[in-house]
């Protein structure tokens, strides 16, 4: 009897903190980040709550496939997704405003980021870190041969292949000269908005919604990186994701390599093949009158409208996209901040010197146009990653991908408008 008394007591006192623990899920790391786990540890030791972290791919396009299936069902099984900078527009309706929760945190972001994660007035996602394309490139390979780092795509195109040419005829068979993203997916639209914007042939559809893409120098610009296909970058670049770029460069496979911040810290490891052999500067422009432009990138984390605790998944965003959890990341895993004070602080700096170096570029990086085409925004990317592919693989030339793409962009307007 007095046992069983004691039993009960026990119980009950227990009762009142067990109800409060919650578990939430979050869809965050794309297989690559760690970092998120991590930070979602502390959040539940801080709280007394538990997270469960949900491993999901790392290209985007079919992450996006995966999210459209379990938020279109509306299902409840993940309370927080890590969002792609592309997709507030696409993924709006699912989301929660976080603005009633946030006690203001979005004041310190880049206010670039929150307009672009305000759709209809509500603020569907906090930033939590941002991306450019950027260039790498071999300082050691580049000293051995005297040569400076590129300002255009002729100067890398040109001491690509001398340094590959070089390096194969003494011995290494596999040194290429240019590895980057050419698989049919996202990345692939990202390094293509690059060549036509350096060549300053627009972003496929204006700002005012007016599809642009087929124009001269967008042509030109598909051209060119057609015909690095087989001379300075492998055939097989056609099936590359960041990943499978960043094995070859990291390797020390290639002289040049296009990808985003994250790839920094993975270079700079301590059994990194490449460590303290790598320059990163802006990718280059097209021409003398061109301009370097590296695709804005970053992701975002967003409450689903599902969730049954919204308010804690709230907490939890607000938690990992802080300056304190931004600057861990940024310091640990590359990852840039998109709190602009981050920029100018010393240990951010110190492990990052691109950070500061290239601020420029991360403000000025070049939106795809995923703001004004909303939620049709991933049909007009797939539509020009397809004809980049296409003509990457010589199955079509750029004039007439280009134009093909006009029209058929052109008849995803309805009336002339993306809405
Ligand atoms: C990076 C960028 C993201 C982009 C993706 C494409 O993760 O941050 O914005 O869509 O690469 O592969």
């Amino acid at each position: 009897m007095k046992l069983k008394l004691g039993t009960f007591i026990l119980a009950a006192a227990l009762t009142p903190f067990c109800a409060q623990a919650v578990t939430l899920k979050i869809a965050c790391g794309g297989g690559i980040d760690d970092l998120c786990k991590q930070s979602a540890a502390e959040w539940a030791k801080k709280t007394g709550n538990v997270v469960e972290v949900v491993p999901t791919p790392s290209d985007s396009s079919a992450l996006l496939a995966l999210y459209q299936q379990i938020l279109g069902s509306g299902s409840d099984k993940i309370d927080v997704f890590e969002i792609d900078v592309v997709w507030p527009g696409t993924l709006a309706n699912h989301l929660v405003d976080l603005r009633p929760y946030s006690k203001g945190a979005e004041a310190q972001h880049f206010p670039s980021l929150i307009a672009n994660n305000t759709v209809a007035g509500k603020l569907v996602a906090m930033p939590w870190f941002t991306d450019a394309g950027l260039l790498y490139y071999r300082k050691d390979l580049l000293d051995k041969y005297k040569l400076k780092p590129p300002t255009t795509w002729d100067d890398l195109a040109a001491s690509a292949k001398k340094i590959q040419d070089a390096e194969r005829g003494a011995g290494n068979e596999k040194m290429w000269g240019y590895v980057w993203q050419g698989r049919a997916y996202e990345g692939l639209s990202c390094n293509a908005l690059e060549w036509v914007a350096s060549y300053n042939g627009g972003t496929l559809v204006d700002a005012s919604g007016k599809v642009t893409i087929d124009n001269p120098a967008a042509t030109k610009a598909l051209e060119m990186a057609a015909g690095w296909v087989g001379t300075i970058t492998p055939q097989a670049v056609l099936n590359y994701g960041e990943e499978e770029a960043r094995g070859v460069f990291q390797s020390g496979n290639a002289v040049y390599m296009r990808n985003w911040p994250y790839a920094w810290s993975l270079l700079q490891k301590s059994d990194s093949p490449v460590r303290d052999k790598v320059g990163v500067i802006p990718l280059p422009q097209g021409g003398a009158n061109g301009r370097h432009a590296g695709t804005l990138g970053g992701w975002e984390l967003a409450v689903s409208r599902y969730s049954k605790n919204q308010k804690l998944a709230a907490d939890l965003v607000t938690y990992l996209t802080s300056a304190e959890v931004q600057k861990m990341r940024a310091i640990q895993g590359s990852y840039n901040p998109t709190i602009p004070t981050l920029y100018k602080d010393n240990d951010v700096v110190k492990a990052n010197p691109f950070m500061a170096a290239l601020y420029t570029t991360f403000t000025t990086a070049v939106s795809r146009p995923s703001t004004v085409t909303s939620t049709k925004y991933n049909q007009v990317s797939s539509q020009f990653w397809n004809a980049s592919h296409d003509v990457l693989s010589g199955d079509q030339k750029a004039g007439d991908a280009l134009s093909d793409l006009q029209s058929s962009l052109g008849a995803l307007q309805s009336g002339g408008s993306w809405k």
